[in-house]
């Protein structure tokens, strides 16, 4: 089976659709700019180090399909296609810098952004399983929420690639997946991720999981971030900050996996932060069948910021940041 989310293949980015997981598994071909934004906005493809990856990789295409002003604007359009995940901005500016070198070197830089997330899940995996193990023992039961493994970056993953790494050494207690409404990554994507593991999980509905800490039933709370900022706020998606008044309230710790490119000092705090506003009928529907009045209105935010006092640690591929106390 395959095994990275996202790849160049023989000049196309090829993508798992996570839009058709967990029903089939489907490698979508994207060729044109055009292609790749609307892979990024409808989800396709998604997850913040994935994002910065694809940006990288959409600069690659355009350098191929464009020139000048089109150009322009279609490196306008990738770093735009999503506005809360500093990685996707990032990818492409990496990329766009190369621009006057050619495609080729376009492609080179695009190909090390993919490396260095493919590096830095290995190094946070391994980091994060420490961390967890010295806060809450050798049998831990982990609560995690929206989608952090290797379909959220190429391989391997943040938060989930602790999960995992936790699992090899046999120091995993247990883990519940939180749906993530309205999208489930949790539920579709986080649940399919782990069967492939081979690890026994529980879907839980998002609002379960402060009840469940204060039950005594999760240890930790492990999860990824969008956008890390200067002062430590961290922006993730939406049910983040609910978990996190959870844990402070049970009194667990509340663990934060991101790679370095996804902390953003020049953002000063959560505040400052562009935060997704996506379609109504994301909420008022379910599986493609209306389930609100018609007339009904919504509010959609895809994300939510969790103040920095909030955070036990950030646990990056470089450095564990925790909270002064
Ligand atoms: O809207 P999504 O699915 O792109 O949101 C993704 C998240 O919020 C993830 O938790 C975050 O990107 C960390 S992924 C390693």
């Amino acid at each position: 089976m395959r095994r990275s989310t996202i790849e160049w293949v023989d000049g196309a980015v090829e993508i798992i659709d996570q839009t058709a997981l967990p029903v089939r598994t489907v490698v979508r071909r994207l060729s044109t700019v055009d292609e790749l934004v609307a892979a990024i906005q409808t989800l396709a493809v998604r997850g913040a180090p994935a994002l910065g990856v694809a940006g990288a990789f959409g600069v690659a295409l355009a350098a191929r399909q464009y020139r000048g002003d089109a150009l322009t604007e279609a490196v306008l359009r990738l770093r735009t296609a999503r506005p809360t995940a500093v990685n996707l901005a990032r990818g492409v500016a990496r990329a766009a810098d190369r621009l006057a070198d050619g495609p080729e070197a376009v492609l080179q830089e695009a190909l090390a952004v993919r490396d260095e997330e493919i590096a830095s899940s290995a190094a946070m995996a391994a980091r994060g399983a420490d961390l967890v193990t010295s806060l809450c023992g050798p049998s831990p039961r982990l609560l995690t929420h929206c989608n952090t493994g290797g379909l959220a970056a190429v391989v391997g993953g943040t938060a989930l690639g602790v999960v995992a790494e936790l699992h090899r050494r046999g120091a995993l207690g247990g883990v519940v997946a939180s749906e993530t409404r309205p999208l489930l990554q949790g539920a579709r994507l986080t649940a399919w991720e782990l069967d492939q593991l081979g690890i026994a999980y529980q879907v839980a509905v998002d609002s379960a999981g402060p009840f469940l800490m204060a039950q005594g039933m999760v240890d930790a709370v492990i999860l990824g971030a969008d956008r890390i900022c200067a002062n430590g706020d961290v922006v993730n998606k939406v049910g983040t900050y609910a978990h996190a008044l959870g844990a402070q309230r049970a009194g667990i710790p509340f663990l934060v996996v991101a790679p370095e490119s996804t902390v953003d000092t020049e953002t000063p705090s959560g505040a400052d932060v562009k935060i997704e506003d996506r379609d109504a009928e994301e909420v008022l529907s379910f599986n493609g069948q209306r389930t609100a009045p018609a007339g009904a209105a919504a509010v959609n935010p895809a994300f939510d910021i969790t103040p920095h006092d909030l955070v036990t640690a950030i646990v990056t591929d470089r450095r564990t940041i925790s909270r002064q106390s």
